[in-house]
């Protein structure tokens, strides 16, 4: 992993976890893999805001077939640093995808709680098929059983900040990604 000046970190951030390489490798793994899986096929890569927003965007540029890319917003962080179950639409997709190759497109999988309910949501609007891709997977945390085809790197049980995930709204441009200081959350 190549090394972040310890000095350059924002006061908050404790550590880089994972760095701008390690993160690229991670993206051009599963672009590839997509790109087999499929071949000759077109997909809809449903990004969930705002999160996923720099994964995505280079995730497509690794995956060398057709694509179509759409949003949806979802919100399940109630207090910025626990999520509290509740998962609501904030923006839908434009594009309809029944009888479309789906795949959701997230930045970090944690309790599980947003894409039990996305999947459930776009199940029932009956595509072809449905996978997920997420950069992080948090071992051991999901209370629900989700399969997800496509994983990143597997994201030790910290608050992870940086390449799109945030803390307030804040380090979402960091282009490492990097774990808060619990001081900065806990009272
Ligand atoms: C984060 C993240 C995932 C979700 C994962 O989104 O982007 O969508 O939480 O958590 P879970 O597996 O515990 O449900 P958040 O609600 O913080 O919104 P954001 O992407 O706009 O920051």
């Amino acid at each position: 992993m190549q090394e972040v000046d310890k000095t350059t970190l924002p006061l908050e951030v404790s550590k880089v976890i994972f760095g701008e390489d390690e993160i690229q490798e991670a993206v051009k793994r599963i672009g590839e893999q997509i790109t087999q899986d499929y071949a000759g096929q077109k997909v809809l890569l449903v990004t969930v805001l705002k999160g996923a927003f720099i994964f995505m965007a280079d995730l497509v540029r690794a995956i060398k077939g057709d694509v179509e890319i759409d949003f949806m917003a979802v919100s399940s962080y109630g207090d910025g640093s626990k999520s509290s179950g509740v998962v609501r639409i904030i923006k839908d997709l434009n594009a309809s995808v029944e009888g479309r190759h789906v795949i959701i497109v997230e930045d970090i999988l944690d309790s599980g709680l947003t894409l039990t309910y996305l999947l459930r949501n776009l199940k029932s609007r009956k595509p072809l098929s449905i996978e997920v891709a997420t950069l992080l997977f948090k071992e051991g945390k999901q209370q629900a059983n989700i399969r997800c085809k496509y994983i990143g790197l597997m994201c030790p049980d910290e608050f992870v900040v940086g390449y799109g995930l945030d803390y307030n709204e804040s380090y979402r441009n960091l282009p490492y990604i990097g774990a808060l200081d619990a001081s900065a959350y806990e009272q």
